[in-house]
């Protein structure tokens, strides 16, 4: 099992909906797969009660500060991945969201607020580093990408994350209507019709590419089958070269 958290202390980067759509390429794909609604927002919560939604994966609701550890465990025995959707804003769950992750992903969009909220988790993994020896490996998502131009408030976030030795994901998620469209009609990249959504088949290898990247990122753990004790085999005396005959 395999636990991310989508993180960054702005609200509005683009968190829920990067994790929405992870979670529902990997569903598509086989994978077993549960989304922690931590926000009170509970947009995921919402969007699973769609009509369109289909039920390909788990989501888990109303997690709190002092569940979320025992709910990541118990997912862990029937989950391939765990991803976790934390609201923005400083808060005790993000930093518990944070220590039990296999990887954090910090979705940043092109503009300078964004970067502000995205390094502010950056500080969080890094007191863990130094404070409880936690390494917690990071990625930037950068999101909301222009498809055509490139903007000097993205090449400067770009600059800066370079600078910062931070590493950012080749893919970044594109703006697309489907990926708004998604929180109002329910359903998947998967189940929407092309014929109303633009672009739907851009977002969808888009989102494609965003998984693959991310599943060889963050391999799945296989928890180690318990083994029965190897039996040792009785000592055999040997006798000292001494005391051996030649042969
Ligand atoms: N790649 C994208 N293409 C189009 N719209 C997007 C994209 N990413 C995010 N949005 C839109 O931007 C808005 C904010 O996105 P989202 O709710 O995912 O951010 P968030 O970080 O989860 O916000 P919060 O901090 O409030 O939880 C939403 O209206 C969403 O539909
Ligand atoms: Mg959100």
């Amino acid at each position: 099992m395999a636990t991310i958290t989508f993180a960054n202390t702005k609200g509005g980067a683009g968190k829920t909906t990067v994790a929405l759509i992870l979670a529902a390429e990997l569903a598509e794909r086989g994978h077993r797969v549960a989304i922690l609604d931590t926000d009170p927002q509970q947009w995921i919560t919402r969007w699973n009660g769609l009509a369109d939604t289909p039920a390909k994966f788990t989501v888990v609701s109303d997690i709190t500060e002092d569940t979320i550890e025992r709910d990541v465990k118990a997912l862990s025995k029937t989950m391939d991945y765990v991803i976790i959707d934390v609201a923005g804003g400083i808060s005790p769950l993000l930093a518990k969201a944070i220590g039990l992750s296999d990887r954090v992903m910090i979705p940043v969009q092109g503009c300078a607020m964004d970067a502000v909220g995205g390094a502010q988790v950056l500080t969080i993994l890094q007191e863990l580093a130094i404070q409880c020896e936690i390494r917690i490996p990071h990625s930037v998502v950068l999101t909301r990408i222009n498809s055509i131009i490139t903007t000097r408030a993205l090449t400067a976030v770009k600059a800066l994350l370079a600078e910062k030795q931070v590493h950012v994901l080749e893919t970044a998620l594109i703006e697309r209507a489907a990926y708004r469209d998604m929180f109002v009609t329910g359903g998947t990249l998967h189940t929407m019709e092309p014929e109303r959504v633009s672009n739907l088949d851009k977002a969808r290898e888009n989102a494609r590419q965003f998984a693959e990247e991310i599943m060889s990122l963050v391999p799945i753990k296989v928890a180690k089958p318990k083994t029965a004790k190897p039996k040792v085999a009785k000592a055999t005396k040997v006798e000292p070269a001494s005391k051996r005959k030649a042969a």
